[in-house]
């Protein structure tokens, strides 16, 4: 057993693990922050990405003791104080417990920006890589505001999605690196005609009224 103290989102976490507890296992089970996903464990699907004193990592390839008097910054820490917690639900049990985001206290106004444009973009079907993806997102943008589709499509080269054919994920990371330039983060995303795209049309279905199940995960809820 080996005594660290690791700050996650600004919260010193202390305890004593055994020395191969992974970094993902600690946020998770130590300081209770599920939203993390474990995907592989492989380091393959990038599920279980967070930021490391400001840096990606993967937390399932890091062990906890390696990151010792470090600060963790996980997809809770985006949008801290805007959430209510949701109870746990299950696919048996969403029918009677969805709700629209604003109905839990939530506007995506008030959601970090990458966080938004998966919202508006509807850039998730199940959510079990979305954390990994905004978070990716949210570091690549932030060293990189004027990025290219090629370029969103590079940073996220790590993270792997079984739904969304990617297409609303670089949508979402193109909208948000306008938004975090200081422009104005859209709900639709229109063709040079001016005709809403099929990403658009979705966006404006969901802007306003919450989106699909995946929007818990999105926000690091379940
Ligand atoms: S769980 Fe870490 S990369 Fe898949
Ligand atoms: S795995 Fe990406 S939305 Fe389902």
């Amino acid at each position: 057993m080996q005594d660290v103290t690791i700050t996650v989102n600004g919260r010193p976490v202390q305890a004593g693990i055994d020395e191969r507890t992974l970094l993902l296992d600690f946020v998770r089970d130590v300081a209770g922050l599920t939203g993390t996903h474990n995907g592989c464990l492989e380091a393959r699907c990038g599920c279980c990405s967070l930021e490391v004193d400001g840096a990606i990592v993967k937390s399932c390839n890091v062990l906890a003791v390696q990151v010792d008097g470090s600060s963790v910054t996980t997809i809770e820490g985006l949008s801290p104080e805007r959430l209510r917690p949701v109870e746990h639900i299950t696919s048996q049990s969403l029918a009677g417990h969805y709700q629209p985001l604003e109905a839990l206290g939530a506007d995506a106004g008030d959601l970090h920006p990458v966080q938004a444009a998966f919202h508006a973009c509807h850039a998730l079907q199940c959510g079990f890589c979305t954390p990994g993806m905004v978070m990716v997102l949210k570091n690549y943008l932030e060293e990189n505001p004027e990025p290219t589709r090629d370029d969103v499509r590079t940073a996220i080269a790590g993270n792997l999605c079984r739904c969304t054919g990617y297409q609303h994920i670089i949508d979402a990371g193109m909208q948000a690196a306008e938004a975090m330039r200081g422009g104005v983060c859209r709900t639709a995303i229109e063709s040079p005609d001016g005709a809403p795209t099929g990403a658009g049309a979705q966006a404006g279905a969901v802007a306003g009224v919450g989106a699909g199940p995946g929007v818990g995960v999105a926000t690091g809820e379940v």
